[in-house]
C-alpha cells in the first residue's frame, strides 16, 4: 500500500513542477527606431521613428504600460541605431548627439517606469554604412566607446539588457567575437557589472545556424573581467516562414527542430540564451506552428530564458508580423489575437508570471495613458511605413519588410480567454498541491 500511494505522491509532485515551468522572460519588441535599416547596416535618420508620442510617433509608451500590466509582459527590445544615436547617417563617430540620445533616453524611460526588462538594441548589423565593426569598417575602439558610454548611462538600472547588436551576417566570426569580448569588457567596466548582455551570431544571429557557424562556440567563450561568465547570453533570432526572412505570411516550420538541437547544445555548455527576436504572421498555419514554437520554448526554461516577439510599437496592424495591441476609444487596449494565442498563452500555461499593474508612485510620475491618447497622431500611412521599412531586419535569407505593404493580416481564431487560462491554471495547481499535501500527510 504504502508504494502505491508514493507514486502518485511524486506524479503529482511532478504535475506541480511542470505546471510552473515557463520562461523567466516574456517580451515584445517596440520597432521604430530601426525603421528604414538595410542590413549594409545603413540607417536613415529621416525614417527612424521612435514610437513615442510625446516624439509625435506611436503611443509605444501606452503600449509597454499595457503588456505590463494587463498581460504580465516583462521584457520590452528597443531598437535604435548608431546613426541615430550620433545624428549623423554619412561619417561614423563615437560622440554622441546629446538631443538623440535624450530621445533614445526617454524611450528607455518608459520602459524602465513599467518595471519591465529593457533591451538595447543597436540594429545595426555589426556594421556603419556598409563596413564591418572591426573588419574593415569602424574600429573596434569606436564601437567599445558607445557601449561604454550607454552601459555608464544606465549602470544603475538593473533592468537595462544590452543587446550588442542586431544581425551580424557576413563577417568573420573570430574576429567579431574578439569584438565583443572588448564590450563586454567595456560594458563592465564602465559600472554596469550585473546586467545581462546579449551575444549576438552570424548569418542574422539565426538558430539554425549559430552553432555550425561557430558562433555559439565563439560567443559563449568571451567572459567577464572577473573571469565569470555571469549575465552573458546567446543571442538567438528565429522566423517561420519558408526562408526565415519573416517576409512571408505562411508559416512552414515550427522550428521545434533547431530549438531542440540548440537547447541539447546549450545544455552541454551548462549555458544559456535568449530569443530576442521571433515572429509570426497571423495566417493560420502560423496560429498552429507559433503556439509550437513557444510552447517548447516555454517547457525548455533551462536552457531559454526568454522569447521577444516581433514586433508592436510603430507598426500598425496592417504589418504581417504585427502584434501591436489597438487602443479603443475607452482607453482599454485589445491585443492582436496572434499574441494572446501564441505568445501569452503558451506562457501563462506552462504558469508565467501574472500581469502585475504598476505601483501608483510609478504611474503618477509619467504622463497618463488617457493623455498621451489624446494627443496622439499618427504620421505615417501603412503603406509609408512598409516602404520606409523596407529590407529592415532581414532573417537568414535576405531582408525582410518588402512585401508589408501587400500583405493583409488575416484575423486568428478568437482566443481563449487567457486570463481564464491563467486562472485555471492557479487553480490547478493549488488543487494539485492540496492533494500532494493529503497524500504527503497520509504518507507521514
Ligand atoms: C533548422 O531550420 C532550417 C530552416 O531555417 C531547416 O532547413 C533545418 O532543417 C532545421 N534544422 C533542424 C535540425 O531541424
Ligand atoms: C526570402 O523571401 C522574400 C520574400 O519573397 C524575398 O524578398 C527574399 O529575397 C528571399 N530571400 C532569399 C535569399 O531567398
Amino acid at each position: 500500500m504504502r508504494s502505491l500511494s508514493f507514486s502518485p505522491f511524486l506524479v503529482l509532485l511532478g504535475l506541480v513542477v511542470y505546471a510552473q515551468a515557463a520562461v523567466k522572460y516574456l517580451g515584445v519588441a517596440l520597432s521604430g527606431g530601426d525603421w528604414g535599416c538595410d542590413i549594409d547596416g545603413s540607417c536613415p535618420l529621416s525614417t527612424a521613428a521612435l514610437p513615442l508620442t510625446e516624439l509625435g510617433h506611436a503611443d509605444g509608451g501606452g503600449q509597454m504600460k499595457h503588456f505590463v500590466e494587463d498581460d504580465g509582459v516583462n521584457m520590452f527590445r528597443l531598437p535604435t541605431t548608431w546613426q541615430f544615436l550620433i545624428n549623423n547617417e554619412d561619417e561614423v563617430s563615437d560622440e554622441f548627439d546629446e538631443t538623440n540620445l535624450g530621445r533614445y533616453d526617454q524611450f528607455v524611460q518608459a520602459c524602465l517606469v513599467t518595471g519591465a526588462y529593457c533591451m538595447i538594441d543597436i540594429h545595426n548589423f555589426a556594421r556603419f554604412n556598409g563596413g564591418i565593426v572591426g573588419q574593415g569598417g569602424p574600429s573596434d575602439d569606436m564601437f567599445v566607446t558607445i557601449w561604454s558610454t550607454l552601459a555608464k548611462k544606465y549602470a544603475d538600472e538593473p533592468n537595462i539588457v544590452f543587446e550588442i547588436t542586431n544581425e551580424p551576417h557576413d563577417l568573420d566570426i573570430t574576429k567579431w567575437a574578439a569584438t565583443c569580448q572588448k564590450v563586454v569588457t567595456g560594458i563592465r567596466n564602465a559600472g554596469a557589472k550585473t546586467q545581462m548582455i546579449l551575444l549576438p551570431g552570424t548569418n542574422f544571429d539565426s538558430a539554425a545556424t549559430l552553432i555550425s557557424t561557430g558562433s555559439a562556440d565563439a560567443l559563449l567563450a568571451i567572459t567577464n573581467p572577473d573571469g565569470t561568465t555571469d549575465g552573458l547570453y546567446l543571442d538567438i533570432h528565429k522566423y517561420l516562414d519558408n526562408n526565415n526572412s519573416g517576409q512571408y505570411a505562411e508559416c512552414t516550420t515550427d522550428n521545434v527542430g533547431n530549438f531542440t538541437m540548440l537547447a541539447t547544445y546549450l545544455r552541454g555548455k551548462k549555458r544559456q540564451g535568449l530569443i530576442s527576436e521571433t515572429g509570426a504572421s497571423s495566417d493560420s498555419s502560423c496560429v498552429t506552428d507559433y503556439c509550437a514554437q513557444n510552447t517548447f520554448i516555454n517547457e525548455n526554461d533551462d536552457v531559454y530564458i526568454g522569447y521577444v516577439t516581433w514586433a508592436a510599437g510603430q507598426f500598425d496592424e496592417t504589418y504581417v508580423l504585427s502584434q501591436t495591441p489597438i487602443q479603443q476609444p475607452d482607453g482599454s487596449w485589445t491585443d492582436n489575437a496572434l499574441f494572446t494565442e501564441c505568445v501569452l498563452a503558451p506562457y501563462q500555461k506552462a504558469g508565467g508570471a501574472k500581469p502585475s499593474p504598476l505601483p501608483s508612485t510609478a504611474s503618477s510620475s509619467k504622463k497618463t495613458t488617457a493623455t498621451q491618447t489624446k494627443t496622439k497622431t499618427s504620421t505615417k500611412t501603412s503603406a509609408t511605413a512598409a516602404a520606409e521599412s523596407s529590407s529592415s531586419d532581414a532573417g537568414d535569407a535576405g531582408a525582410k519588410g518588402g512585401s508589408l505593404a501587400a500583405s493583409t493580416s488575416t484575423t486568428a481564431s478568437a482566443p481563449a480567454s487567457t486570463n481564464g487560462a491563467g486562472v485555471a491554471r492557479a487553480v490547478h495547481v493549488l488543487k494539485n498541491l492540496a492533494v500532494a499535501a493529503v497524500v504527503g500527510a497520509a504518507l507521514f
